[in-house]
């Protein structure tokens, strides 16, 4: 089948990628001319695992292509993916502009039926929008061919977008047509395997079961992170509660580890823009207002706790941190708990000493040169002499260090574990003051 992608970004190019890997002609249409230029010599402009050789492979057996040609683009697809950002408004709600240019351009080129598949995260009625602009620049030409509009949300995580588009829990297409209905069907037969992973519904329905499920993922940690606080003043063991309900299946084990708060492109920005949305049609989404304000506040507590300890005096001290990433396995940094706490320390006069196997770069993008920040070449070096090791991001070999450099090198034996990663018993034995989250003190 032949496909189109708008929007060579993270989703536009695993969605891309993975289409074509299943034997699809696919064209990626960008409109940055350094993005598709480093596409076409295989040069990946994100991280993420196993993406560049899927990239790479398919290029080279001619079945992905990158073009800065719209027109090219229009012509090419029988289905035209949206893909493009839509970064938050200054008032949380999404910026639709880029999305809507995409349906005017194919309005400007098409001549014959297409599909406009939207995967970019979108309000509700979006589709809508979509339908209009690309008829009214049909109409602009006086052409009249056909066309339908789908809502077709990614649930990709990042760090496991390739296992996630190819082995999905569910495919969800929304769409007022049965017959684009069965279409969708046949692009997606290949990713089936047991059983069928598609779910026609409406537009609508379509377009706000991509918001609730990121809502309630995000509800389940501010959950969490509440009774992780409670747990601090009750003398409890958050760790022990996490393991007591998430073996009730109606419950389950995914997403209930408390920590220092969600970051990322998807939870913060989705749990705002679905609370405007909820304002915008009179209503007042009180519990998604908690979910991030709990958030807001939980992106704190490392802080809090360093600036307890040390009764406020953090001028001048400087501190180890492990993680800046949001979370393992991206160098993604937007919305990540690190930027709060290294953010708040600099306010404090204290200076950051820290690693992440792979989001320095993305670090120094943000930041730049500063006095306050070292960026250092191993978890070892943070270290040295620092007045404690604060713990931000669950990367695996963060897991189980070697303790006992750890004590040598540390100013004072601290650690903040903003992950829950160790056994507070052994590190007491160990030596250690250990503060984790919601595990006393
Ligand atoms: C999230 C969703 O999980 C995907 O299904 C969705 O497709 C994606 O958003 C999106 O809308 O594009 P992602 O943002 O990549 O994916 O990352 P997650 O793995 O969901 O983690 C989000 C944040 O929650 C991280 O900061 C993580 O550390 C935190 N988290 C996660 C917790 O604090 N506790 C948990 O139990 C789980």
């Amino acid at each position: 089948m032949k496909i189109t992608i708008y929007g060579s970004g993270y989703v536009g190019l695993v969605t891309g990628a993975c289409l074509a890997q299943v034997g699809n002609h696919v064209l990626c249409v960008d409109v940055d001319p350094d993005k598709i230029r480093r596409l076409e010599q295989g040069d990946i402009p994100i991280y993420e695992p196993g993406l560049d050789k899927l990239v790479r492979d398919n290029a080279a057996a001619g079945r992905l292509r990158f073009t800065l040609d719209a027109a090219e683009g229009v012509k090419h697809g029988l289905f035209q993916f949206i893909a493009v950002g839509t970064p938050p408004d200054e008032d949380g709600s999404a910026d639709l502009r880029h999305v809507l240019e995409v349906a005017r351009t194919v309005g400007r080129h098409m001549d014959e039926y297409r599909v406009v598949i939207n995967k970019s995260t979108v309000p509700v009625g979006t589709a809508d929008r979509v339908r209009a602009a690309l008829a009214e620049a049909l109409a602009a030409r006086g052409v009249t061919a056909e066309f339908d509009v789908v809502s077709n949300p990614e649930f990709l995580k990042e760090g496991a977008a390739i296992e996630d588009f190819m082995k999905p829990d569910r495919i969800v297409v929304g769409t007022d047509n049965p017959r684009t209905g069965e279409l969708m069907r046949a692009l997606y037969a290949p990713f089936n395997r047991s059983h069928e992973r598609v779910v026609l519904m409406d537009v609508r329905s379509a377009e706000l079961t991509k918001y609730a499920a990121n809502a309630l993922l995000a509800t389940k940690i501010s959950f969490m992170n509440e009774l992780a606080n409670l747990a601090e003043r009750l003398g409890a063991d958050i760790e022990a509660v996490r393991v007591g309900i998430g073996s009730d299946p109606r419950i389950g084990y995914h997403f209930i580890y408390p920590g220092c708060g969600y970051g990322g492109s998807c939870f913060p920005k989705d749990v705002k823009a679905l609370e405007r949305t909820a304002r915008g049609s009179g209503y007042q989404a009180e519990l998604l207002a908690a979910v991030e304000s709990v958030n807001e506040r939980q992106k704190q507590r490392l802080f809090e706790k360093l600036h307890a300890h040390f009764d406020g005096n953090l001028k001048g001290r400087s501190f180890a941190l492990w993680g800046l990433a949001f979370k393992p396995n991206t160098d993604d940094m937007r919305e990540a708990p690190s930027r709060t706490l290294m953010e708040a320390l600099w306010d404090a006069g204290a200076r950051v000493q820290a690693y992440d196997p792979v989001a320095m770069h993305e670090c120094r993008r943000i930041y730049g040169e500063r006095p306050d920040l070292a960026l250092c070449d191993s978890p070892e070096d943070t270290l040295e002499g620092a007045d404690a090791l604060l713990i931000v991001t669950e990367w695996t070999h963060f897991r189980s260090p070697d303790f006992d450099l750890i004590k040598q090198k540390l100013a004072h034996p601290l650690i903040l574990d903003g992950r829950n990663l160790y056994d507070p018993k052994l590190l007491q034995q160990l030596g250690f003051q250990y503060l984790a989250i919601g595990r006393g003190g």
